[in-house]
């Protein structure tokens, strides 16, 4: 199964995609990543990491992702999750159109949301499920600026966690570190 995460730049892609990464691992799910983003936050990431974990893998050339995929599924590979870089038009095309799911976690901010349609519309054109992941929120203002932010991208038709059942992310000064050390918390 591929899962891919796209969104604004500075939406929490990557954080989400290693903790995903480090929880299906733990549950004995045989993951693996790939690192589409030339940045290359989560070949870093994996990098540093000192503790057992998926493999990450880069691939920065749409043309390539795909065999990439195959790859990993020979291997025995049960969940890839496919980090993307911000506004990747090309490999997020590409990556929406490979994946089973796909995840756009937003803040509850303006700017990030008003980013939130592309990636929809993309995800849609690939005929792909999708849903909004509220992340970062702070946890003071959670409900309401969530269920704000939800009711407004229903009325446009972009599903969100809230009615996939999907937990929101709060903010923790935790996920800053731990892309820096390798771990997640
Ligand atoms: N829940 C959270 N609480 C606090 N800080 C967070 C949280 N999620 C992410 N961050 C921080 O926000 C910043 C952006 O996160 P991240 O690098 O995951 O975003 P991205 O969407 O992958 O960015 P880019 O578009 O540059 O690839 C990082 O400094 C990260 O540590
Ligand atoms: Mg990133």
């Amino acid at each position: 199964m591929g899962c891919l995460d796209l969104g604004f730049e500075g939406s929490t892609k990557s954080t989400l995609t290693a903790h995903l990464a480090v929880a299906a691992h733990h549950a004995g799910i045989l993951t693996a990543v790939v690192d589409t983003d030339p940045q290359a936050t989560l070949r870093m990431w994996s990098t540093r990491r000192q503790l057992d974990g998926p493999p990450v893998r880069p691939e920065t050339t749409p043309d390539f992702l795909e065999p990439t995929l195959r790859e990993f599924e020979r291997q025995g590979a049960e969940l890839v999750l496919i980090d993307t870089a911000g506004k990747a038009e090309l490999m997020g095309k590409r990556a929406a159109e490979l994946s089973d799911l796909v995840l756009i976690p937003t803040r509850t901010s303006l700017a990030d949301m008003d980013a939130v349609p592309t990636s929809h519309a993309m995800a849609k054109a690939a005929g792909k499920p999708h849903f909004v992941l509220f992340s970062d929120v702070d946890v003071s203002g959670a409900k309401r600026d969530v269920k704000e932010a939800a009711a407004g991208f229903v009325a446009r038709g972009i599903p969100t966690g809230r009615e996939n059942g999907a937990p929101i992310i709060c903010h923790r000064k935790g996920y800053k570190s731990c892309l820096i050390d390798g771990s997640t918390i």
